[in-house]
């Protein structure tokens, strides 16, 4: 018995001390610098010359120093990630690259599409909360390039003081249809939009030399089958669809990095995809930069992904065993220079931002200033869409649009909902943030009203006859309604078991977290509440969370008014306050197109190994079928109203190397100042081959007084107006007669026409 309790006790011991040195290795997660020592280093001032440093440190490394550039550090184990994260509620930032003898420093990952994600990493365990902004998704609604690259600005600088130089945003994968898990992380249905604000994106992190990874590249556009799925895309819709907006950040931004996606196309792994990697990207595109693959599972095989022209494999090394390469080389399966090659890319782009001068210093306290916090609550107004907005006569108002709220004293208001004093930012997978305070929908409210004078009620919805009956009562009721984390995604913790479900066809076990939606509608008790509510009273909004279009035909009859408020950053609350109250004055529009129903969108299932991409979704599609939609593309109402007139084309003959150019006259015709999202779309009518009705082309945001009439001037090069002719491989500007529409949202009532022809 004594024996027992000694070997027990013994084992325990032995135990304990390993945990204890784990724990102390996860808590002890080393910082380390990525700064260049730029004394041992040439001043570079052109290509050829960074070109040279760079091959003249490849010749100086040995084979296995060459190979140790090929993958995230072993230090960035997931027993570190997961560690972190469970123990410590942080997030490390990841290290990859380096080489101590050769003075060169690691560089250091965090994603970040709505804020650095990567918690400062302090030895005391200390955090620092983060500026969080809206969900990309909800900057798509903003339209607003100035904007997007302000907010990078602010994550890039934030993003430095966390120690990170390398991170996993912007998301520029095309929203397909809308029941995609990740939805909220990129921006819009469409290439054009997605590619102007991607290119902010990256322009400003770059600045801050940041080296943006665009992701995923690419056809990454369902989730839980993300692992498995096989994408089939012809040749056109390819180029002309999922490519175009990675393109413009290769070309026009010179991204640092893609990240290439987990699942294939046309069956291949797109982290080996030679076609994707290898003949677009690098000789057709002329990339510089260099790829990494996505995590964990986004690598398979380690002499495919040399071969195809996949440079890092993240976060740590998986595929890119010494062995395995060694052996590769060994057989004539790949060469030494094939290795040289991989990393030439990926050193050559660590030298270029690493010893270029940064525009400024970044200590500790330029995270989550009060600039940054206004910018979040600035972006959270500037994004949010008021769908709907229709008079209503009560015992207060006559006649009048339920918008905005009156700012009368003694008014009883009441935020009902089981979202309605959530903290509910959205994903808690990888573009999850850490930072200092949530402002809820119910708190913001409650301290805007504070200033007025008003009672607000808040109401959990649990009981639907209690909630009916202090609508009754009240004079104004703001309903929350839409998802969390829970309902839309990243699909985590199942991975694995995602994998296999998918492979099985059906889910295995519960929904954990994240991952598409099963269904476009809201929760069945959101839906009940929206129902009931509207029957009591009409002074009344519903204020949709989430990150992606919904099916509201179950109800959006029913009710008054409908504001598209995203999941809006931590200073939401304010800012939907702010809006509802008029002290901002909505001025987003959908980046999506919202159906009438869900069978109107292209196939779609979660769990499929195999989906055929086409060439038509979204507004295009609606377009070519003649299907209305709920709601176009591009629209969003305002307290304001506004007028299009004279279109004129001023450019009403081009030739191919030309640019279109026009001018239209907007006017503010309201009574408050507001701002106008105005669209430019090329109509294809009278082309010889398939084209969509028309495609968004330029756009410009532009702030107006009542009564202010602005000309505005857009602009299309020729060269954005070509389609790619596969069989000749080439992109072809067609000699004809295009159609100019211009206005304020994708709805043809809404659109002035002219034309001009191309010779
Ligand atoms: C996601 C990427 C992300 C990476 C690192 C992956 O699971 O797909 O978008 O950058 O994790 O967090």
């Amino acid at each position: 018995m004594k024996k027992a309790i000694k070997t027990i006790g013994c084992v325990l011991t032995v135990l304990l001390f390993f945990v204890g040195v784990m724990v102390y290795k996860i808590y002890d997660y080393p910082v380390h610098s990525v700064k260049f020592d730029k004394s041992k280093f040439p001043k570079i001032t052109s290509e050829q010359q960074l070109d040279q440093l760079t091959r003249g440190l490849i010749e100086q490394m040995e084979l296995d120093e060459k190979i140790d550039q090929l993958y995230g550090r072993k230090m960035s184990t997931a027993l570190t990630l997961v560690g972190n994260g469970i123990l410590f509620g942080r997030t490390p930032n990841i290290y990859a690259g380096g080489n101590e003898r050769l003075n060169l420093p690691p560089y250091s990952f965090s994603d970040g599409p709505r804020g650095v994600r990567a918690n400062k990493m302090r030895t005391s365990g200390d955090k620092l909360g983060v500026t969080s902004f809206p969900v990309s998704m909800a900057r798509g609604a903003s339209w607003d390039v100035e904007l997007e690259s302000k907010i990078y600005d602010v994550i890039a600088k934030e993003m430095r003081a966390s120690g990170v130089n390398y991170t996993g945003t912007p998301t520029i994968n095309l929203l397909r249809h809308p029941a995609w898990g990740r939805a909220q992380e990129t921006y819009s249905e469409d290439p054009w939009l997605m590619g102007e604000l991607g290119l902010a994106a990256v322009n400003a992190l770059q600045h801050h030399n940041v080296m943006s990874c665009a992701k995923h590249f690419a056809l990454n556009s369902i989730e839980n089958s993300r692992f498995v799925v096989d994408v089939e895309v012809d040749e056109r819709t390819l180029r002309e669809v999922y490519l175009p907006h990675f393109k413009k950040v290769v070309q026009e931004g010179n991204v640092a990095s893609l990240m290439s996606s987990y699942n294939k196309v046309l069956g291949e792994y797109a982290g080996n995809n030679k076609y994707l990697l290898t003949d677009i990207l690098r000789d057709e595109w002329g990339f510089k930069g260099f790829v990494s693959s996505d995590w964990f599972y986004g690598t398979h095989d380690g002499i495919a992904s040399i071969k195809a022209g996949l440079n890092v494999e993240m976060p740590y090394q998986k595929v890119y065993q010494l062995d395995t390469i060694k052996q590769g080389i060994k057989n004539g399966e790949i060469s030494e220079q094939d290795i040289d090659e991989l990393i030439f890319y990926t050193l050559r782009t660590q030298l270029k931002y690493g010893l270029s001068e940064d525009p400024m210093e970044y200590p500790d306290a330029i995270i989550a200033t009060p600039e940054s916090i206004a910018l979040t609550r600035l972006t959270a107004e500037k994004s949010m869409v008021l769908l709907k907005n229709s008079k209503v006569t009560n015992s207060k108002v006559n006649n009048k649009p339920v918008l905005p709220f009156s700012k009368s004293a003694n008014q009883t208001v009441a935020v009902i909902g089981r979202l309605a004093d959530m903290e509910n930012l959205g994903d808690t997978g990888s573009s999850k943030t850490t930072e200092p305070y949530v402002i809820t929908p119910y708190e913001g409210i409650v301290a805007y009203n504070k200033k007025l004078g008003n009672k607000v009620i808040l109401d959990n919805a649990v009981d639907i006859n209690a909630s009916m009956a202090l609508a009754k009562k009240a004079d104004q009721i703001i309903v929350v309604v839409g998802y969390t984390h829970v309902d839309e995604g990243e699909f985590l913790l199942a991975s694995e078991k995602a994998n296999k479900s998918a492979k099985a066809g059906k889910r295995i076990g519960e929904k954990t977290n994240g991952g598409d939606r099963e269904s476009l509608k809201l929760l069945p008790e959101d839906e009940a509440l929206i129902q009931a509510l509207a029957k009591t009273n009409n002074n009344l909004v519903v204020v949709y969370v989430g990150g992606s279009a919904i099916d509201l035909s179950a109800w959006d009859r029913q009710v008054p008014a409908i504001l598209f408020s995203w999941y809006s950053g931590m200073e939401g609350g304010n800012a939907l306050a702010n809006i509802l109250y008029g002290e901002a004055n909505p001025s987003g529009k959908l980046p999506f197109s919202i159906a009438k129903q869900e069978s109107d969108y292209p196939y779609f299932t979660p769990y499929t190994e195999k989906i055929t991409y086409g060439y038509y979704h979204g507004y295009t599609l609606f377009d070519k079928k003649g299907i209305e939609p709920a709601y176009p593309f591009g629209f969003g109402l305002s307290y304001t109203d506004y007028t299009y007139s004279a279109l004129t084309v001023i450019t009403p003959e081009l030739t191919e190397d030309g640019t279109l150019k026009i001018q239209v006259t907007v006017t503010n015709t309201g009574k408050v100042a507001g701002e106008e999202i105005v669209q430019l779309y090329i109509g294809f009518d009278n082309s010889s081959v398939d084209r969509p009705v028309k495609l968004l082309r330029d756009f410009d945001k532009i702030m107006l007084q009542p009564g202010e009439s602005r000309v505005v001037a857009l602009a299309v090069a020729a060269k954005d107006m070509a389609w790619y002719n596969p069989d000749a491989k080439a992109w072809q500007i067609e000699k004809m007669t295009y159609q100019v529409y211009v206005g304020s949202s994708s709805a043809k009532t809404d659109l002035l026409t002219g034309n001009f022809t191309i010779h």
